[in-house]
């Protein structure tokens, strides 16, 4: 395969939101997973799991999602505030009727958030919530001065409001979150979006409740009837091999299961495309950006764990869909503001899992991590002469190209030649498996790693490249 670096024209900067994490009162995510509370033996910094809140930061997270996903329009606010032996229990009704304790609640989150250096990405309840409670979250969490929700949050033992940047009015409004018709969704919104106020110098960045999947007439609805009140526009998208109903294992799985899943993970390109040519109708300037801030996969839950917990494991195949889908998100850069994979710890496509006390890195993290140079790059326009089985980025920073290329035949290595004047390789690193099933489990925790990439050559006009089958690889090249 030939890649030709195609210097025309400068092209849009993927925005560093498009790493962006999601983490719901759901199964161990938040509770276990991020959260084990101070008097907890595992390492904590006020509750939050140092080993996992490094992980995140080695990643550069740039913002996190919460708290649902579904659990969002059950959430009633004022029940995670005060006193922990003061809240008031709730049942998470979604996601295996367990008891939810709230105590992880606003403070809680705004601590992780702190820790992690990231922005925070708040959803707020539309399905079960009034405007007044909505309203009001806004103001505790954002006003500077005197208020009753500000005061209410001095006595609570924090002074100084939180920076929110992005809100969420709503979360799958079409299902979980109130079985509603665009139509009387892009009411609500309307409604509900003008009581998100502003208290302080930063905008809020206000997202509308998107599309499932394909439903196109969703976008156009929400578009024709509130694009101007909306700064983003939710997508979720969730990658099940055989469907929604079987969905498939994480773990076992045959060759064609592989490419299916491979395949599925590419349709993104095509639901982005279409949504964003609905929203062009709209919003010509690209102003209001998709927000996919639900994507990865989603198989069958492990045997023996609870199916309401959504717990799976995660192999190559997932560190394939993750490079896909990346690679996508950069293409559609100009439209595709922010994103956050499902989840973030121990729930679907998991960058990490964690077993008491010890925890493990999944290939999508490493994936994350090879791909972290191309938050806030600019997209190097170029053209791949065909290949069925390559997906690849190239993009510039700080006097540096970085090119990511992920490999997901299972059984051919690729000949790549890059075009690159001055091709200076200054870093290679890449992940790869022999087995299309590898994993890293708490036994073995580096089946799958990152290590130093050495098949490329300096050629007359740039790199030369061999990507073994299975693999995702990152040079970072002298620009
Ligand atoms: O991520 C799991 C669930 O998937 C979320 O709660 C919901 O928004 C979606 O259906």
């Amino acid at each position: 395969m030939n890649i030709q670096i195609l210097n025309q024209k400068s092209g849009p900067t993927i925005s560093r939101y498009i790493y962006g994490h999601f983490a719901e009162h759901l199964g161990r995510c938040i509770y276990e997973g991020l959260y084990v509370g101070e008097d907890s033996a595992i390492p904590n910094v006020n509750g939050m799991r140092t080993d996992v809140v490094e992980a995140l930061k080695a990643i550069k997270i740039p913002v996190l999602r919460w708290p649902g996903g579904c659990f969002a329009d059950e959430y009633h606010w004022k029940d995670g505030i005060g006193p922990k032996e003061n809240r008031q229990k709730m049942v998470n009704t979604h996601w295996g009727g367990v008891t939810e304790t709230n105590h992880f609640g606003t403070h809680e989150f705004f601590e992780l958030v702190k820790q992690l250096g990231c922005e925070a990405y708040v959803n707020g309840n539309v399905g079960s919530g009034t405007v007044q409670e909505m309203s009001e979250w806004v103001e505790y969490i954002t006003m500077g001065g005197v208020s009753p929700m500000a005061d209410w949050r001095r006595e609570n033992g924090q002074e100084e409001p939180w920076a929110m940047k992005f809100f969420g009015v709503g979360n799958e409004n079409w299902g979980c979150g109130g079985n509603m018709r665009p139509e009387y969704y892009a009411d609500l919104y309307r409604r509900y979006q003008t009581y998100v106020r502003q208290y302080g110098d930063q905008k809020i960045y206000k997202v509308a409740g998107g599309a499932n999947v394909d439903d196109y007439n969703w976008t156009e609805v929400l578009m024709k009837n509130a694009h101007w009140l909306m700064d983003g526009l939710s997508l979720h998208y969730y990658v099940h091999p055989k469907g929604w109903e079987e969905k498939g294992s994480a773990l076992e799985f045959d060759e064609n299961e592989w490419y299916v899943t491979c395949q599925k993970a590419a349709h993104m390109d095509e639901l982005i495309t279409r949504h964003s040519a609905i929203m062009d109708q709209y919003d010509p300037e690209k102003r209001v950006g998709i927000i996919v801030d639900e994507w990865g996969t989603w198989f069958t839950a492990e045997p023996g764990t609870n199916p309401g917990f959504l717990y799976q494991q995660n192999t190559i195949r997932d560190a394939m869909v993750a490079a896909i889908t990346l690679n996508i998100f950069h293409k559609h850069a100009e439209r595709v503001h922010m994103a956050n994979i499902a989840q973030t710890v121990n729930v679907l496509q998991a960058m990490i899992l964690t077993e008491g006390e010890k925890m493990i890195k999944t290939p999508s993290y490493h994936v994350f991590e090879l791909y972290k140079n191309h938050q806030d790059a600019e997209l190097v326009d170029s053209y791949g002469s065909e290949s069925e089985t390559i997906s690849y980025t190239i993009s510039k920073k700080e006097g540096k190209v970085t090119v990511s290329i992920c490999n997901f035949s299972t059984s051919d290595e690729e000949e790549i030649s890059l075009a690159l004047a001055n091709g200076t390789v200054l870093e290679a690193n890449y992940i790869f498996a022999d087995e299309m099933s590898a994993h890293n489990d708490f036994d073995a925790p580096e089946v799958v790693a990152i290590q130093p990439f050495t098949a490329y050559q300096q050629t007359a006009d740039g790199v030369a490249v061999t990507v073994p089958p299975m693999s995702v690889t990152t040079l970072v090249i002298e620009a």
